[in-house]
């Protein structure tokens, strides 16, 4: 799947196409004059309004030249409030080695391809969002072939930038049926810039509904293609951006993050006194990527939003003994069912910086403890503070926490959504996130979801000079997780349809019992069985599922959203769901594949008779 790289004469090289990425004479010229000029952006971009987004939709991001050339000329003609969303296709992945150096010949690009550098990290096959410049740039790559990822894509395109190898090597890129997917992803007026002039680009591109053009190309090349799709522009139809959000647990403070990331003014309502004092509020969470031998919805977002997380944290949250640790992460084949399991996950094939098989050995080594299994590594999981996380996500200008406050109804008045309490209105504005976990269905417009309550125990137990010496977190069907604060975390218990909230001795023995399994010596190490599971610390909390385990992401009416429903995973699902709400609320390209968006959508549940 990653390129195939040579480099000749200091340049990158397709071995696979026989094809350059860029151009011998000057690369970053010729990105000016076939895409930036000839789809006028110059022109387009400083009459945009406060707030606008512009989308470019690429096929073949190569080296990401004309990203960087395109986020160079945003930053210099379009106003300080304008979104730029740049959404490009790449069945090859550069690997992040030579990425660097191919951007390292573009010294005059140093300040954006520095920033793209330091995101850009392990493409595992699917759907990655990153985000530059507190959301003024977001990229969205689709790794996969264009004729398989373009129609999944949920979008609708300004300008399209056509750079795949030459038609005669790689004609897969200039195929018609993408050409007609182009054009249903197309805002009117849509125009597209290409290096090539060739007959069969320019008759499917007419044929897709484009007027194209001949114009002269750069340098040598004669001539090239340009155009636009006849239509009307479009009227912008978002609200004032202005936001409720109910629920400060992960969920809530991610929907806040995203809509502040885009200028909105955000109030999170809280009953508690502090942020993530519910589901949220554990003092170590675990970032398990929990993958099928065969790619399901659920998969596909759990491997997205596990990368996404990544990124948001290693953007927002600076690692620390408080915060978070990439120590990785064991995913421990303990018996023969979960061999299997593992064995087809590595079958997908996915980058082994992403995940990997060791032996028990290699397990034993990474872990600092003696194991009695292999499996998987995850080489840049680790553990997370889910309240320090939450935190992060409020530290954006823009939201205002009401905490300590209650919200019992929702009512839809003279200034959009009014939130009320028990003793009267609490706020009001066009647009309403509830983020309340199992508690979103008190509300008359979301009583209807199908959420269950499941709770969980985990157990605490203080370090040892031994279980010091444990890295990575350890997993089977439970966790174990390297010492914060000198104190390990070891959960979680899965007990259903329950909601009480009070510590149990049987479920620490529980925790205790997985523990032992998991690793003799580090349950030996911990006290083994000295432990006295009545007198143990730890923490209960209820989970929110929704039946078929997706969460809940998106408009359940006018104005009216959902995220809940993260069930276990809350740390990968919860801050990709943010930003998918975020999207939708603004009308811009989603994270995800159109058909995951659905998957996850409230409109699954129409009906009240499927509670
Ligand atoms: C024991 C246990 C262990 C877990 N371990 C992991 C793990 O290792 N990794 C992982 O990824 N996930 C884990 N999870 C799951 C993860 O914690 C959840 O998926 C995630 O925290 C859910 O976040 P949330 O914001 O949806 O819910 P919550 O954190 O529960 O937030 C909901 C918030 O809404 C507020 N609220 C509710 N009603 C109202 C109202 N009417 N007005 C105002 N505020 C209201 C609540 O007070 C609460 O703060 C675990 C869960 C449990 C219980
Ligand atoms: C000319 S290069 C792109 C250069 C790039 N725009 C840049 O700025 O560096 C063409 C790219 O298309 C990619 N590609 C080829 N076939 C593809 C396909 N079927 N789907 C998606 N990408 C493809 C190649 O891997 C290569 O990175």
């Amino acid at each position: 799947m990653t390129s195939t790289l040579d480099w000749q004469e200091g340049l990158p090289f397709s071995t696979q196409y026989g094809d350059i990425y860029f151009s011998r004479e000057s690369g970053v010229a010729e990105t000016r004059h076939v895409f930036l000029d000839q789809n006028h952006l110059t022109a387009r971009w400083p009459i945009l309004k406060d707030g606008d987004r512009f989308v470019i939709g690429e096929t073949g991001f190569g080296t990401g030249l004309n990203f960087l050339c395109a986020w160079q000329l945003w930053d210099e003609v379009a106003p300080a409030s304008a979104r730029l969303h740049f959404v490009s296709t790449e069945l090859h992945p550069i690997a992040p080695d030579e990425l660097r150096r191919a951007l390292a010949l573009w010294p005059e690009l140093a300040k954006w391809s520095a920033q793209l550098l330091a995101r850009y990290g392990v493409m595992a096959p699917g759907w990655h969002r990153l985000t530059f410049a507190q959301g003024r740039v977001v990229l969205t790559l689709l790794i996969g072939d264009a004729r398989t990822t373009l129609p999944r894509l949920d979008a609708t395109v300004d300008a399209w930038f056509l750079d795949g190898f030459a038609p005669a090597r790689n004609p897969e890129m200039w195929d018609t049926g993408l050409f007609q997917v182009m054009a249903k992803r197309s805002a009117p007026n849509a125009t597209f810039a290409t290096f090539t002039s060739a007959g069969i680009v320019r008759r499917g591109l007419e044929a897709a509904g484009f007027q194209v053009e001949k114009v002269p190309g750069h340098g040598k090349k004669r001539e090239m293609l340009r155009g636009e799709l006849a239509g009307e522009g479009r009227p912008s139809a978002i609200p004032a951006r202005k936001a409720i959000v109910i629920g400060g647990g992960l969920a809530g403070c991610a929907s806040a993050h995203s809509l502040a990331m885009r200028g909105w003014q955000v109030t999170l309502i809280e009953r508690h006194a502090s942020l993530a004092a519910e589901a949220s509020g554990n003092h170590q969470g675990i970032l398990y990527a929990r993958l099928m031998p065969k790619m399901s919805p659920l998969s596909e977002l759990t491997l997205a939003g596990y990368q996404y997380s990544l990124r948001m944290l290693a953007q927002l949250l600076p690692q620390s003994e408080d915060t978070w640790q990439q120590c990785g992460l064991l995913q421990l084949a303990f018996d023969e069912r979960e061999s299997a399991r593992l064995h087809g996950i590595l079958d997908l094939g996915l980058p082994p910086a992403l995940l990997h098989g060791v032996s028990r050995s290699e397990a034993g080594t990474l872990a600092g403890v003696e194991l009695l299994f292999g499996g998987l590594m995850f080489p840049g999981s680790g553990w997370v503070s889910p309240p320090a996380l939450c935190r992060a996500l409020m530290n954006s200008p823009g939201i205002t926490l009401l905490a300590g406050q209650e919200a019992s109804a929702i009512v839809h008045g003279h200034a959009g959504w009014e939130v009320h309490g028990e003793s009267g209105p609490i706020a009001a504005a066009p647009v309403i996130v509830i983020a309340c976990a199992n508690h979103s269905r008190r509300f008359a417009q979301t009583a209807h979801l199908p959420l269950r309550s499941i709770r969980g125990q985990v157990t605490h137990l203080p370090a040892t000079v031994q279980s010091r010496a444990v890295k990575t977190v350890l997993c089977t069907e439970g966790y174990a997780a390297p010492a914060r604060h000198d104190m390990h975390t070891i959960g979680a218990t899965y007990g259903n349809l329950e909601e009480t909230l009070e510590l149990r001795a049987a479920d620490h023995r529980e925790n205790l019992d997985m523990l032992s399994h998991l690793s003799p010596e580090l349950y030996a190490a911990l006290g083994g069985e000295s432990l006295d599971e009545g007198c143990l610390d730890g923490r209960a909390a209820c989970r929110c599922n929704v039946v078929d385990y997706l969460p809940l992401v998106g408009a359940v009416s006018p104005g009216l959203y959902v995220n809940t429903g993260h069930g276990s995973r809350g740390l990968m699902t919860a801050l990709l769901a943010g930003e998918a709400l975020a999207a939708t609320i603004e009308e811009e390209p989603a994270p995800l594949p159109v058909e995951l968006m659905q998957a996850i959508s409230p409109g699954r549940f129409l009906s009240a008779k499927t509670v």
